[in-house]
């Protein structure tokens, strides 16, 4: 048996395309785009090029964006006013606060600082809150996007037994609750496995879909799994590889070589959830300016 592959590239760019459709709809109907404001605070290049990349998406998906670059020793308060202006923009539909922030800022102050209506990252608590209580809301994009790459590689979570690895607010934690819900392309048993986890290979031996999302390169072994398991490796590791011209290569949570060949199906890293993670936001930008639209004219 050879593991189907799930090529997260190619759904990305379907995800995209319907999006840039239906922004041209939005556009078209409303004689302006959907908008997203970046905030970028100091100078992590891991961050620079996310809020690059995200930038990127915007100009070829036809929405309007703004990316504000401050300074690392930017005060919290100077946050904060940008978010407020931002919030009181009507041409922003979302507002994006790049992760992590240098140290002196509280994190949970600035993201309850966003208006949860332009929460596209779903990090709000109340945007928590209703994805916990299973009300429509904004969910955080990289667990939407596990969510669609399982879905529509045929692999439907519904009646299986998820085990998610990891209990982080991004992704762990989220993906528990998203695959939860009574819904369509839901409607999972869920197990959360974490550092405080005893013997994991008791859990992971059962998931008929494991979501790894650990941040340890190669963690879960061929060992650790059962025959015909589905995986979704959320990890991005870099890890030295003297045969490579860069000395060093991208490898997920998850031995790829050793589980892929009993796996049902698996997500290449990279290629596998990181693509989905943008197209998501795109998506959430969306709903979010056609329901900030709606109410407005109610
Ligand atoms: N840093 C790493 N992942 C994310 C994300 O999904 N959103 C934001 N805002 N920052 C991040």
């Amino acid at each position: 048996m050879s593991a189907q592959i799930i090529d997260g590239k190619k759904i990305a760019e379907d995800i995209r395309a319907e999006v840039k459709r239906d922004a041209a709809a939005f556009t078209a109907a409303r004689g302006f785009p959907p908008g997203l404001a970046f905030i970028l605070v100091g100078d992590n290049p891991a961050s620079q090029s996310y809020v690059r990349s995200k930038g990127k998406a915007c100009a070829e998906l036809g929405f309007h964006s703004v990316t504000e670059t401050m300074p690392t020793d930017t005060s919290e308060a100077d946050v904060l006013r940008k978010i407020e202006e931002f919030n009181q923009d009507r041409n922003i539909h979302g507002i994006l606060v790049q992760l992590p922030l240098p140290k002196k800022i509280n994190e949970q102050n600035v993201i309850q600082a966003i208006d949860p209506h332009k929460d596209v990252d779903g990090f709000h608590p109340f945007n928590v809150g209703q994805l916990v209580i299973g009300e429509e809301t904004l969910f955080p994009c990289t667990p939407a996007g596990i969510q669609e790459l399982l879905v529509r590689s045929g692999n439907d979570p519904s009646g299986k037994h998820v085990v998610v690895v990891g209990r982080s607010n991004i992704v762990g934690k989220p993906i528990a609750n998203i695959l939860l819900q009574k819904k369509p392309g839901a409607n999972a048993v869920v197990t959360i496995a974490h550092t405080g986890t005893k013997d994991l290979t008791l859990f992971t031996k059962s998931a008929d879909i494991l979501i790894a999302a650990i941040g340890r390169a190669k963690a879960i072994t061929r060992e650790m799994v059962r025959e015909g398991v589905v995986v979704i490796d959320v990890g991005i590791n870099r890890i030295e590889d003297p045969s490579s011209p860069k000395g060093s290569r991208l490898v997920g949570d998850v031995d790829f070589d050793s589980v892929a060949p009993i796996a049902k199906a698996i997500t290449p890293v990279p290629g596998g959830v990181g693509p989905m993670t943008i197209a998501m936001l795109m998506k959430n930008t969306l709903k979010a300016a056609e329901r900030q639209e709606v109410s407005r004219k109610a």
